[in-house]
């Protein structure tokens, strides 16, 4: 498995991913807008066990986090935003998605001196849960009531990047 940045033509295939795997779903633009901005923070896993057959075979993008800086944060202190956070059914419980997040919070701390991360997760997704609580130590900040379009609740989580000073 290779984890590396986020290529600007990776993107159809992140957004496939990202269809495949979660009911939020973005324009192709607010990928782009990710990949431009703040090319230092998205990344993609690609399965690399199978060589292409040819020099036009796309990627085998088997999970990718998409992230960003917060552009005007309301309490003045430089952070950084999981927008997105997906892992294919078939390469899951293999450590990509904790890799992944690992790569995102490294980077928004060394290229933006980034002092925490965000992000936002539905109440009832224990999987994304127990990977972001138990696994890479965020904790629940508050709950956004119906923060999700179908109505459910989300827990706007935080992990202090301190430690990966
Ligand atoms: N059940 C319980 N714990 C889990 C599960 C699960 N299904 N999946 C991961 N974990 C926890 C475990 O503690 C695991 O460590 P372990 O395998 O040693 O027990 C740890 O997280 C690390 O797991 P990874 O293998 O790194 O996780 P994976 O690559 O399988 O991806 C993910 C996890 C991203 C949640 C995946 O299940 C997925 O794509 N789900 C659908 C999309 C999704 O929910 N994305 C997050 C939405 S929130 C957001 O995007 C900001």
């Amino acid at each position: 498995m290779d984890i590396r940045l986020l290529h600007a033509s990776d993107i159809p295939h992140v957004q496939h991913a990202n269809i495949t795997n979660l009911p939020e779903n973005y324009f192709m633009k607010y990928y782009l807008y990710h990949a431009l901005s703040w090319p230092q923070l998205s990344f993609v896993a690609v399965d690399v066990s199978r060589p292409p057959k040819s020099p036009y075979d796309p990627p085998r993008i088997v999970g990718y986090v998409l992230a960003k800086m917060e552009e005007e944060p309301a309490d003045g202190v430089a952070h950084g935003h999981i927008t997105s956070l997906s892992v294919m059914r078939t390469h899951r419980r293999l450590g990509i998605a904790e890799k992944l997040m690992r790569q995102a919070q490294k980077a928004m701390v060394e290229t933006f001196q980034s002092r925490y991360v965000s992000l936002h997760v539905r109440i009832s997704n224990n999987a994304a849960l127990r990977l972001y609580r138990d696994t890479l130590g965020f904790r629940n900040d508050k709950i956004e009531a119906k923060y999700y379009a179908d109505g459910e609740d989300a827990y706007s989580m935080r992990l202090d990047l301190d430690g990966v000073r």
